[in-house]
């Protein structure tokens, strides 16, 4: 137990399963993202193509999007309690701020996109769209380090 507690310490607070379901979540907003991105929105029931495909894409991106309400208080938040105090210069820490800033404008763009006024939806989908681009981005550039000793441990 107490080893378990070390490496979650050691890890940011990050368990294998934490990981997992952030690289789930990550991906599939990724994915379906860009479905939704790439594909005009249904017009008539009878619309099985494109439209159809913009459909199930928003529909799944908007299922994820409660899981990172889950991912965001489970794991991404007591991440930050925990290694607020480590700020030691290697860009970790700064790249981690970056991380929730890049994440934080998403989702509460994402938000705006739900419930925002009609005339703020180009601008709010501009801002989401390259927001929803980067933050898998910044990401893996903050937790390049672990995915670098993790491909190591593989070999
Ligand atoms: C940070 C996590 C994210 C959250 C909480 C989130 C949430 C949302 C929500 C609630 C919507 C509105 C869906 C609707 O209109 O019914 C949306 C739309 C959209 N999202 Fe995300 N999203 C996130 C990340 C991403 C990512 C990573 C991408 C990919 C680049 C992305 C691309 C899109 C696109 C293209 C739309 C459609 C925009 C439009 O209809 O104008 N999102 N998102
Ligand atoms: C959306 C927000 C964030 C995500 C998804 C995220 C994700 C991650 C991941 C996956 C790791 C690798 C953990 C491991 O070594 O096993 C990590 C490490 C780290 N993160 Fe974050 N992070 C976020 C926000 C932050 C913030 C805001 C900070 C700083 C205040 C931060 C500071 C750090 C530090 C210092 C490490 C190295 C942990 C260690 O000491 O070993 N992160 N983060």
């Amino acid at each position: 137990m107490a080893k378990l507690k070390r490496h979650r310490r050691d890890h940011g607070g990050w368990s294998g399963r934490g990981a997992i379901w952030l690289t789930v979540l990550v991906l599939a907003l990724l994915a379906t993202g860009v479905v939704m991105h790439g594909h005009e929105p249904m017009v008539d029931a009878d619309d099985l193509g494109a439209g159809w495909w913009h459909r199930v894409a928003t529909v799944v991106h908007g299922v994820f999007a409660w899981v990172f309400c889950v991912v965001a208080g489970r794991w991404i938040w007591p991440h930050i309690v925990l290694v607020w105090p480590r700020r030691n210069g290697n860009w970790i820490w700064e790249l981690g701020i970056a991380t929730a800033l890049v994440g934080g404008v998403a989702a509460l763009t994402g938000l705006g996109l739900l419930y925002g006024a009609a005339d703020w939806r180009e601008i709010l989908t501009a801002v989401h769209w390259w927001g929803g681009i980067a933050w898998p981005v910044a990401c893996l550039v903050h937790a390049w380090k672990w995915i670098i000793e993790k491909m190591g441990q593989r070999r």
